[in-house]
Parts: C-alpha cells; structure tokens; sequence
C-alpha cells in the first residue's frame, strides 16, 4: 500500500486548477444506462471511483472508455448482466446508482447491498423506498438487493431526510418512465443539481430543480446531451482554501465554482483567512496574525459539508482556542480526531460532537488514513507539523483527489508517495 510522506513547514504558494467532481461524475455515468447511444462526458477527474465506477458498467456489458485526459466514452447499447457484484459494490457506495436504472430497462436487477463504511452505518432505505414506490418488487437474497420492475409508474415520494444519493438515484430512475414522478424533501448539492440539468437535457422535463420539490416527467427514449462537462470539484475546492490558510501561504485556485462552497468560505474568512475571488477562481492567503477558533456544524446543502469537516477540524486543531465542531450527517464520522491527537492535537470527541483546544504545534508522525476526507486531513495537519509525517493506507485519497500529491507539490509542499 502506498504511502505519503511530508516534511511540514512550507507555505503553500501559487496557482492550482481544480478538477471534475467526483460526486458528480459518478452519478452521470450511471446514469449513462439510461441511454441507447453513445455518451461523451468532459472534465471527468482522474480518479480511483471513476475507474470502479467504469469497472462496473463494464462487468454490465457497457463500453467505458477514457479516449484522452478528461473525457471518457460511455456506450450503454448492449447491457449483457443485470447484477452488480460484491467485490465492487464494497468499494463504492456509488454503486447502488445502477440499480434503479437497470430495474427500469431491463426489468430486473441485482445489486450488492453495501454495508457499512469508516464512518458508521449508511443506510440506503430510502433508495429501496422509492424504488418501490415506482413498482419495483425488491427483495434481500444473499446479501443482494434483488429487485424486479414489471410495470414502472410515477408516484409521489417523501424523503423524511434530505440524502444526496436517494434523490440523484430516484431522479434517474424517474426519467426513464413515461409518467411524472413528484420527490418531495430532496437534496440540493450542486451535484445533484447537475444531474437534473444533464436529465433535462436528456429530454426528461424537470420542474422545480434547485427547490426542496421536484417534478420529473420521464420518457423512454432519452438522449443524451453531446459531450456534456462535469462541474469544478468543490470539495477539492474547498480543500486547497483551507489548506492555503492553514500553511500560512497564498493560494489562487482556479476552475472552481466559489458559490458551491459558500458555507466553507464565510467559515475561513471567520478564521481569519483573507479571500478575493471571482466568479470560477478564489484567491486564500493569511491575513490574521493567529488562526480564529471557529465552531461548525456539518448539514445537508447550503450547510456546511461534511466532506469538509475533517480538513476544517485540521485548521481548528492551531486556532487560538477551542473549537466545537457538530457532525450533523454521520454522528461517528470523527476518526481522524484520533490519528490528528497522534500529531500533538487536542480533541475531544464526545456524541457527535467535537471540541477542539488549539495547540501551538503539531508534530510530524506516523498515521493511518481511515476514509478519504480524513486521509486529506491528515495530509493537511502533516503540511504544518514540525518534522515528517509518513501516512498509511493513502489509497482512500486515490479514490477521490485527482493528482493531490503533484499538485501540492507544484505549490511548494515537501510530500512524496512512497510505492510498496
Ligand atoms: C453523498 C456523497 C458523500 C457525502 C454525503 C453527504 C456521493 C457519491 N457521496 O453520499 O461524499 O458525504 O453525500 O453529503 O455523492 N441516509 C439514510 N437512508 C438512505 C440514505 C441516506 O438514512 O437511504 C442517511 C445517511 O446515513 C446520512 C444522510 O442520510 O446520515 C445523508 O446521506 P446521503 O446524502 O444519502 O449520502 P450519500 O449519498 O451516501
């Protein structure tokens, strides 16, 4: 297993582009399996999902293809299996997306239930309620979802949460049957957005998108748009602000989109962080003399993101003072608090909630990276910390930062991969 190890104490300095969601990209290319024909997607990042992600269309008979940097082919005209296997559905959560679209085409499907992950249980109850409230029969067999659709029809369905994976599923399954299907209480992430936008262009008709209310009138023969782009990655975004601040550098991060991490941005400026941006670039450097404490509290969009949160508490963990930071989406999702105190850090992780006491320093060590965010939280904490910091088990930043290694690098950061 790879390894990253970084000699802490180097502002970051300079300019770095960000890349495709991956939050984005991944429902678009499930949702590819809505399509007869050919579709090409733009700005898809270059990372691990995205390959499981074309792993597992193919093992579905579909032709992925990544035909140069940033844009892959996706023919979907010969689906040859209706099942989507364990040994990748425990890789990627993002998975389960197949399952309403093949239900819909093929009248049939089999997906792996996924389980659980680092941060506690995840369930997809709503995934399984909404489908069947479009006519799916589904039952549990051997650890899969095993779902039959003879006759698809609209309903009205209410997400008693809001979950950015249960609203992108039931969207896409929605424009596939010729019938108006009403979601009541969904998820409003850009990325979600996005997906409305590419079924709209599709040929679906989508009233109320960007409301908490949508209404999706679906069609059989959808069409996909011609080459369509993936939007700025904001949570990579989001990622290298904070990290600009917490270096005490000066960062221009270009090809992003400011207004998808508000939240994030007010919440450094708070911390002291000097901001100039326009309107697909922010600009971070530091403008006050010590980091402000600041508290936060993890919420479905516009709140502040969770898969923000681990990166945020790395800056917290110098503020001068205490920090109390609230997980409003997964209550256990607190693992790097752990593998951060192992750097000099002092938090205390109490019922979803954690109080961070500022420290002067952090000290290089080794950690162990547990999910993706906390991996580049890790990293952050390691940019600071005096001596080196060697993190383990760095595949869960694969999975999700294109490059992180070389562009930090190209902003001055002591980090290397070291390759077992
Ligand atoms: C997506 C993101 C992930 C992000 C999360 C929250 C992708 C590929 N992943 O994950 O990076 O951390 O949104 O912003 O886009 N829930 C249920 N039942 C369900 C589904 C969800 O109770 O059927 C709960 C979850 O346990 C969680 C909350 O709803 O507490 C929100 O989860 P959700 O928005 O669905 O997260 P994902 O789509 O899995």
């Amino acid at each position: 297993m790879d390894k990253f190890e970084i000699e802490g104490g180097t502002p970051l300095r300079g300019t770095v582009k960000i890349s495709g969601a991956k939050n984005s990209v991944l429902p678009l290319m499930a949702a590819s399996l809505l399509f007869q024909e050919k579709i090409t997607l733009k700005n898809v990042p270059d990372v691990m999902d995205v390959y499981t992600m074309a792993e597992l269309l193919r093992v579905l008979g579909v032709q992925v293809e990544r035909i140069k940097e940033e844009v892959w082919n996706i023919d979907p005209s010969r689906i040859t299996s209706t099942r989507a296997p364990y040994e990748i559905v425990k890789k990627m959560r993002a998975s389960i997306y197949v399952f309403g679209p093949l239900l819909v085409r093929e009248k049939k499907a089999e997906v792996s239930l996924p389980g659980g992950c680092a941060f506690g249980p995840r369930p997809v109850d709503l995934h399984i309620k909404g489908l069947r409230e479009l006519g799916a029969k589904i039952d549990i067999c051997h650890g899969y979802l095993c779902g039959e659709m003879e006759s698809p029809h609209g309903e009205e369905i209410y997400f008693d949460k809001k979950s950015v994976g249960a609203t992108a599923h039931l969207m896409m399954t929605a424009a596939l049957i010729p019938d108006t299907t009403r979601l009541v209480n969904v998820a409003l992430e850009p990325e979600v957005i996005q997906l409305g936008e590419f079924l709209e262009a599709s040929g679906a008709k989508i009233n109320g998108l960007g409301t908490d209310i949508i209404e999706i009138t679906g069609r059989e023969n959808l069409t996909p748009p011609d080459g369509f782009s993936v939007i700025p990655d904001r949570i990579e975004a989001g990622t290298y602000a904070v990290a600009a601040y917490l270096t005490k550098g000066d960062v221009k991060i270009e090809q992003c989109i400011p207004d998808h991490f508000r939240n994030v941005i007010d919440k450094l400026k708070l911390a002291g962080a000097g901001i100039e941006e326009g309107k697909t670039w922010i600009r971070v450097w530091s403008e006050s003399e010590f980091v402000r404490p600041v508290n936060i509290h993890t919420a479905p969009f516009p709140g502040f993101p969770t898969d923000m949160q681990a990166q945020f508490m790395a800056l917290m963990t110098v503020a001068k003072g205490t920090s109390i930071i609230k997980e409003g989406i997964y209550p256990d999702r607190f693992k790097h608090a752990f593998e951060l105190n192992r750097l000099g850090a002092d938090i205390i992780v109490e019922n979803g909630t954690a109080i961070v006491n500022g420290v002067e320093e952090l000290y290089g060590a080794p950690v162990m990276a547990t999910d993706l965010r906390a991996s580049a939280a890790l990293v952050l904490a390691g940019l600071i910390a005096n001596g080196k910091t060697l993190i383990d088990r760095i595949y869960h930043l694969d999975r999700g930062y294109d490059s992180f290694e070389i562009k930090l690098q190209s902003l001055g950061a002591k980090i290397k991969r070291i390759k077992s």
